[in-house]
């Protein structure tokens, strides 16, 4: 099944990995790309000083950054991961002068566009070739009936778009229509101009972290149980934010490729350290040791209501294994680099109900499947499924075109580390998305990407 695959020639930007010796060592990942957008726009809603450290300094995190300081909120680096936003309030932001573009980042736009929604100014958002192909309608439903106008926007309701925030927000209760928590959070944050109580349901928990942080920075929010696997989440309109410091902890969806990596390289042992285990982001953790592998959470303590843990990971021998669809909230981003794990892992693997990962910042879905054919890999998408044939090892030797998706990019490359030979990317550049410094953190544990 592991067909034989032609390495192809270099395009812009590429970049190459080889198998080499063991992963050693102890390494912490940057910060967590959702709660750095929260910092920045949740500290912009409140009066006063918010100090972050650990802010993730990626090019979607920055990107947020200076939409904020484009709608009025003083924000200032003070130091590596080290910044400062001095705040205008629930409903403060001032008439941006320029245009707010968020790059490659669809959760920047999003929750931006959910706390413009709530402001009676008007702004236009707009983004890179990738954000621009990706769905807003999704936001622009429910904000609508908070009182926010398109005054225009692309076909389908996508970006360039310009809305004109309501003057008088209603408070509203949204259903969403898939497991989102972008949908959710720019529901919440429109909801938090609004008098009396805006009320999300879910049907599948998605990640928490708004409610989480804006309960930190002093707001009434109400989590209750909705039906099996959903949450009902209710936000007292129009509080006043108190400035709190954040500590932004590691982030898990970057901490998968290292991990992943010493599963996959032969004599490995690495420790991650600080990463944050939400039990919401860690479907990556609970389907890989169901895999076989072996990762220990070291210790395990709590900040900024958020838990953290520091993980061992060794080397292991991994199986296929059927991923439920019900799973996919708490791994969404996760996908491309467990379809690498299960490359590598004897027998099949089932990963189920991937219909979001077709509007991620690719059609994540055949990206990924795409990666493995040209390395060799076996593997098919059915429906909304996405199906891996894995024997143990893969040939690699293939080009992968990234699409402008830094996780296709970074999954590719943890297969290089392990295939017989090497896998090349065409642009590695849009990695700075997430994770900047991601080739060198992963040469300081002894991988080989040149
Ligand atoms: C995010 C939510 C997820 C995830 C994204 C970050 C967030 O998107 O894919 O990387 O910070 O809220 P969806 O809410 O669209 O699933």
């Amino acid at each position: 099944m592991c067909a034989e695959v032609a390495l192809n020639d270099a395009v812009s930007s590429p970049l190459t990995a080889r198998r080499g010796g063991a992963l050693t060592g102890s390494v912490r990942v940057p910060g967590d790309k959702s709660i750095s957008h929260r910092a920045l726009i949740f500290g912009a809603l409140t009066v006063g000083e918010t100090r972050i450290s650990g802010l993730l300094e990626g090019d979607d995190v920055l990107n947020t950054g200076a939409a904020m300081r484009a709608l009025g909120a003083l924000v200032e680096r003070t130091g590596e991961g080290a910044w400062r936003v001095n705040g205008v309030g629930v409903g403060g932001f001032r008439q941006p002068q320029g245009v707010l573009d968020f790059g490659n980042s669809g959760t920047g736009c999003r929750l931006v566009m959910g706390a413009v929604a709530g402001c009676p100014i008007t702004a236009t958002f707009d983004g890179d070739a990738s954000l621009r192909k990706r769905p807003m309608q999704r936001i622009l439903d429910p904000v609508s009936r908070v009182g926010a106008r398109v005054i225009s926007a692309s076909e389908g309701g996508r970006l360039p778009l310009t809305l004109a925030g309501a003057r008088d927000p209603i408070p509203i209760i949204y259903r969403t229509p898939v497991p989102s928590a972008q949908i959710k959070s720019a529901v919440l944050l429109a909801g938090l101009a609004a008098p009396g109580e805006t009320i999300v349901i879910e049907s599948e928990a998605s990640r928490d972290h708004t409610e989480r942080l804006l309960t930190h920075f002093g707001a009434t929010v109400m989590v209750t149980p909705e039906g099996e696997h959903g949450r009902r989440i209710a936000v007292h309109g129009e509080p006043e934010l108190a400035p709190v410091p954040v500590v932004v902890p590691a982030d898990p969806s970057s901490a998968a490729f290292p991990m992943v990596a010493a599963l996959l390289v032969p004599g490995s042992e690495i420790i991650l350290s600080n990463v944050m285990a939400n039990p919401l982001r860690t479907g990556l953790i609970t389907t890989l040791r169901e895999m076989g592998a072996d990762i220990e959470a070291v210790t395990i303590r709590s900040d900024v209501g958020e838990e953290m843990a520091d993980f061992r990971i060794r080397t292991s021998a991994l199986r296929g294994l059927d991923v439920p669809a019900a799973r996919a909230p708490a791994m969404i981003d996760e996908y491309p680099v467990l379809a690498i794990a299960a490359a590598f892992a004897e027998g099949t693997t089932r990963m189920r109900g991937l219909k979001e990962l077709r509007v991620k910042e690719s059609d994540r879905l055949a990206a990924t499947a795409d990666m493995l054919r040209v390395n060799g890999v076996t593997a098919e998408i059915e429906g909304d499924d996405l199906i891996v044939h894995g024997c143990g090892t893969a040939s690699g030797g293939g080009l992968v075109a990234t699409h402008m998706d830094h996780r296709i990019a970074m999954s590719a490359l943890v297969m290089g580390l392990a295939s017989e030979r090497p896998v090349k990317v065409d642009d590695a550049a849009i990695i700075a998305t997430s994770f900047p410094g991601f080739p060198a953190l992963m040469r300081s544990l002894g991988a080989d990407l040149s």
